[in-house]
């Protein structure tokens, strides 16, 4: 075999690596990272993303994982026991309420919600056996904003973990550990990967213990990701931050469009100065605010048909993150889940429309607009 030097990491599609002899696999055990044995355990493309991610939110290791809902939970498990107690914002993406409330209650782990302006004070909440509060950066669809130094003031005060879902923010904007965070998660999915072609997570964590009992539950639980889903997120994630200028600058243009037009009622957008957390997004940010965007026309369903149907190109897809813009409707999709008056009481009723902005020239996406407005 001739020597080759690949500029780029080859995929190791294989769940299993070899062998030269008992001595060698005396030093797989006796020098742990240093070579593979079994893919559950460990994979040079797994590891090779989770290092890249590790590096962008400046932690002490990190652990890829299959999805951004297997992340949560390794987080969770590796934390927690049972007859152990979670806190978690109100304002979460519905598969991680979903897990606490319908899942880990089942094995013991009991969660209380939090409204997201009570997330500051936490003393009323929290009990001996409290380990962590799980809340995301910014949240979904509406953009709320988390102050993470605050909260991360607040979980050290009470000696439980903070965990911060950034997977809107990305670490582009906001780096969750260097603002007093433990862990971060990652639906790697999104922004990381970018391009709507992989589904994976990833945890990082603020100290090494922490990312020995993530890895540990990764590999007991069978959480881990398979190699070519990790060379196709490190791809993506090697231009996040150019994917993320744009997807910020695009966003803001966007919403500032839409706030002037008479047949919009509502903008959700954090880099509009009448948002609550302008200021804390712009400070948090970077100056960035992110591609995530919601508005709202009149809360009536046909017409969010109407302006559906007439966007030329945008495709009506219930995820986001990726190159392309999309767009998806909360209260038949994210939050279809919840009760009437939940659903009224976060805001999202029959008008609110949410954009996953891409990173397309500014000018086609507001022509898109301009068309679809037009229609209803
Ligand atoms: C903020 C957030 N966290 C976690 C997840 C779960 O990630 P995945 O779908 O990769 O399992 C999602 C998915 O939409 C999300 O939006």
């Amino acid at each position: 075999m001739p020597h080759i030097h690949p500029k780029t990491t080859p995929i190791y599609q294989t769940s299993v690596f070899a062998f030269e002899d008992l001595n060698e696999l005396e030093q797989y055990f006796g020098q742990p990272g240093q070579s593979y044995m079994y893919t559950r355990y460990g994979n040079p493309n797994t590891d090779e993303l989770a290092q890249e991610v590790n590096k962008l939110e400046s932690g002490a290791g990190g652990v890829v994982t299959s999805s951004g809902m297997s992340a949560i939970l390794a987080a969770v498990l590796a934390l927690c026991k049972a007859g152990d107690h979670v806190l978690c914002a109100e304002e979460i993406y519905g598969g991680s309420s979903t897990l606490l409330t319908q899942e880990l209650t089942r094995i013991g782990i009991e969660v209380t919600y939090v409204p997201n302006e009570a997330l500051y004070t936490l003393g009323a909440h929290v009990q001996p056996n409290t380990r962590l509060l799980l809340a995301e950066t910014m949240s979904n669809p509406l953009l709320q904003v988390l102050d993470v130094a605050k909260l991360a003031e607040e979980t050290r005060q009470q000696g439980i973990k903070l965990v911060i879902d950034n997977t809107f923010a990305t670490p582009v904007l906001t780096q969750p550990l260097a603002l007093g965070a433990d862990v971060v998660i990652h639906s790697v999915t999104k922004y990381l990967s970018g391009h709507s072609d992989v589904t994976a997570g990833v945890v990082i964590c603020r100290t090494t213990e922490d990312v020995q009992r993530v890895q540990k539950v990764k590999m007991v639980y069978g959480l881990n990701l398979s190699p070519f889903e990790a060379w196709l997120a490190a791809r993506g994630l090697k231009t996040l931050r150019l994917r993320m200028k744009q997807h910020s600058s695009n966003a803001l243009a966007m919403a500032a469009y839409l706030q002037q037009h008479p047949k919009v009622e509502k903008v959700w957008y954090p880099g509009l100065e009448e948002h609550p957390q302008h200021e804390l997004a712009k400070r948090q940010g970077r100056g960035l605010f992110g591609g995530m965007l919601s508005f709202r026309i009149r809360d009536d369903r046909e017409v969010v048909n109407r302006f559906m149907k007439a966007l030329p190109t945008i495709p009506f897809a219930p995820s986001l993150a990726g190159v392309n813009t999309s767009i998806s409707y909360p209260l038949g999709t994210s939050h279809r889940a919840l009760s009437p008056e939940q659903q009224q009481k976060l805001g999202i009723t029959a008008g609110v429309i949410r954009f996953s902005v891409g990173i397309e020239e500014p000018e086609e996406l507001l022509k898109e607009l301009e068309t679809a407005l037009a229609a209803v």
